[in-house]
Formats: structure tokens, sequence, C-alpha cells
């Protein structure tokens, strides 16, 4: 006949089991490693005009100078970055990619750049946008893709606006705040 069990053994029991979970949950599992993140703002000085212009229509459905608010013009960028929204604030890099209009009605642009830190926190370090700018919306949020260096197995997303204007010369000031996740 089977004894019973006893409230002794019943209790050594409990603790044998929650000690065996307590390990278990507290053992590092190494595919989960800890994941950071960073919150970035910085400015990018898109001017298509004027004597520091750094963005250029190179095709499109009028050949190179189409306008980049038509269908189909695509441009690259090698655009000053800046701390502040003004270009004599600190730069510290560059928004180097292309952009290409790809709304039927001109209004939005396909963006997929790289902006490369050569200054500042994050010096030698990448972070790599990919996505739609509806250029005509307050506040437009993007993808973060990717990224080098800090930005390493960066995921994440930004926000975007527009601080300046000049829609006659094509020169804007685009503000980015960028968060992503990385290890
Ligand atoms: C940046 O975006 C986050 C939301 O993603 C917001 O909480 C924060 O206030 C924004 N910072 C600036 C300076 O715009």
């Amino acid at each position: 006949m089977a004894t019973p069990l006893s409230p002794t053994s019943n209790f050594f029991f409990f603790i044998f089991t929650a000690t065996l979970l307590y390990i278990a949950c507290t053992i590092p599992r190494p595919e989960e490693k800890e994941t950071k993140q960073t919150n970035i703002v910085f400015y990018v000085h898109d001017y298509f005009t004027g004597n520091d212009a750094s963005a250029v229509t190179v095709a499109g459905i009028s050949g190179p100078t189409s306008s980049i608010l038509h269908f189909g013009t695509i441009a690259v960028v090698d655009d000053t970055v800046t701390e502040g929204p003004t270009i004599e604030s600190k730069e510290i890099g560059r928004a180097q990619g292309v952009y290409v209009n790809s709304h039927l009605d001109g209004k939005a642009l396909y963006m997929a750049f790289s902006v490369i830190f050569t200054d500042g926190e994050f010096k030698g370090s990448t972070l790599e946008i990919q996505g739609s700018d509806v250029f005509s919306m307050k506040q437009r949020e993007f993808g973060v893709v990717s990224g080098t260096g800090y930005f390493r197995f960066v995921k994440g997303y930004g926000i975007m606006e527009t601080p300046f204007l000049d829609i006659a010369n094509f020169n804007a000031v685009i503000k980015l705040n960028v968060t992503v996740k990385h290890y």
C-alpha cells in the first residue's frame, strides 16, 4: 500500500520545483540579447538650387531637367546633415542617396539614402533610410532598415517634418527624428 506523501516531502518537492523554475528563468538566453533604443534628431539641408546645391535631378519624363515634383523624376542627393535647424549649426554628416518621384500625381517621393555621420556622437556610423515621403504632409513616418558601426543590426522608424520650404527654388530643410532599436 502506497504511503501518502508526508507534508514534509510535499514541501521539499515544492522548493525543488520553484528552484528549477527560478534557474530556468534567470539563465540568459544567447539569442535574446538585450536591445538598446537610441533617439536622434538631425536636419537635412536639401537644396536643388543655389551655390550650395547638393541635390540634382538626373532623369525623368522630360530628361535630366525634369522637376522633382513630377512623377518619374530621379534625383541624387549629397545633402548636409546638421545638429540644429540652420545651416550654420554643426555639420554632423551627409545624407547620400536617391529620391524617385513615385506618385502618379507627383505628390510623393520614394527615398533611399544613407545618413553618414562624420562628426558628433555617432561619427563613423551610418543609418539606412528607406520609404515613402508624402512631402505635403506635416509629419511623415519612414522606416530605418539597417545601419553600420554603432547602428549595426538597427531597425526602427523616424518622423520627418519640413521646418523650412522654398518650393519656388526647390530648397528645403527636413527634420528627421529617428528612433532605432539595436544591440
Ligand atoms: C521624436 O519623436 C518621438 C516619438 O517617436 C517624440 O516622443 C519626441 O518628442 C520627438 N522629439 C523631437 C525633438 O521632435
